[in-house]
């Protein structure tokens, strides 16, 4: 029987995931997985986690290759910071709303228009969009990034302005928002959110900082994917409603077993999923690894100049 390679449980792998870590290894290549990813694809990878996470261990894979099961602009984002390795996407549509609702063109107009603007740009956006930023932030260390800024610049964050009216509140720090959003996370609604915790009044509520500002503000804790792991493990509460994609839900039962995770909801369903996030499926993986390909093709001028303010923000979180 082969066991887990993660956590050690007796699960069984299928023929396909068995197929997948024998390409892996034939390849010599490294699997990252984003926190939304089916728990099919998050058993067989060597890291799962949020997108702070992953463009660290992109930058530090010791491999040839890197599959990224996630969305298109992490997958860019591994290929700026290693330009000889191939990084492959197990599925090429896997795009993103907050990426596509900040086109490069549209934030070139503007900076030429403002030239003086200090541009942050959460990481889900376009190789292209981080080539015209300043410095890159994620969910995860925006707060951080924020307070680095130089105090007499005005700031543009592009593209989410969910993230971004959050971090201005979490620092005090003004700033002008792009008019972005995840379509996803936009779907919850604290009314949904009420009508859950009429039934579960004990859960604590755990939100993304891409909901809408009602959600976070009656939400008990607001963080990025990883953060959430920690706050459940630490928290002493039982039972958690989690607004945010519910892929989150597999890695928090395996990381916090003895707690029960209520994925939250919004007005029309139970539950929210990605439906970029989930393009990617274990067989589509296994296609990736053996085609060697798609691949994430890149203007080189485009990733040196995205590089600048991506390494940036590496060194300011560290
Ligand atoms: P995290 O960096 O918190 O994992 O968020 C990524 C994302 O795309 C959320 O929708
Ligand atoms: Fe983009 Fe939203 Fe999907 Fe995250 S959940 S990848 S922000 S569309």
């Amino acid at each position: 029987m082969v066991f887990n390679p993660r956590n050690g449980e007796e699960a069984p792998l299928s023929a396909m995931q068995l197929e997948v870590l024998a390409l892996k290894k034939e390849r010599n290549a490294v699997i990252l997985a984003h926190n939304y990813q089916v728990d099919e694809i998050q058993r067989v990878a060597d890291y799962v986690g949020d997108s702070l996470g992953l463009a660290y261990q992109a930058a530090e894979a010791d491999a040839d290759a890197i599959v990224f099961c996630g969305v298109h602009f992490m997958a860019e984002t591994a290929k700026i910071v290693n330009p000889a390795k191939a990084v492959l996407l197990p599925d090429m549509e896997a795009g993103c709303s907050l990426a596509d609702s900040c086109p490069a063109e549209k934030l070139a107009a503007y900076k030429a228009a403002n030239p003086n603007v200090y541009v942050v740009a959460y990481i889900n956006c376009s190789a292209a969009v981080k080539a015209l930023c300043d410095v890159i932030c994620t969910s995860g260390n925006a707060k951080t990034i924020i307070e680095n800024v130089p105090a007499d610049r005005d700031i543009l964050f592009v593209p989410d302005q969910n993230l971004g009216q959050w971090v201005s509140k979490q620092t005090g720090r003004e700033m002008q928002l792009w008019p972005g959003s995840c379509y996803a996370h936009v779907l919850f609604t604290q009314q949904a959110i009420e009508a859950l915790k009429l039934k579960f009044p004990e859960a604590l509520v755990v939100a993304h900082p891409e909901c809408v500002e009602t959600v976070r503000d009656n939400a008990d804790v607001v963080c990025s994917t990883e953060k959430m792991i920690g706050f459940c493990q630490n928290s002493d509460a039982q039972q958690f409603i989690i607004i945010t994609e519910t892929g989150m839900i597999h890695r928090l039962q395996r990381e916090a077993p003895d707690k029960t995770f209520i994925a939250g909801p919004t007005d029309t369903c139970a539950c929210n999923d990605c439906r970029f996030m989930k393009m990617n499926t274990i067989e589509k993986l296994r296609n990736c690894l053996r085609d060697m390909s798609p691949q994430i093709e890149m203007d080189e001028d485009v990733r040196k100049q995205a590089y600048v303010p991506l390494k940036r923000m590496l060194d300011w979180s560290k």
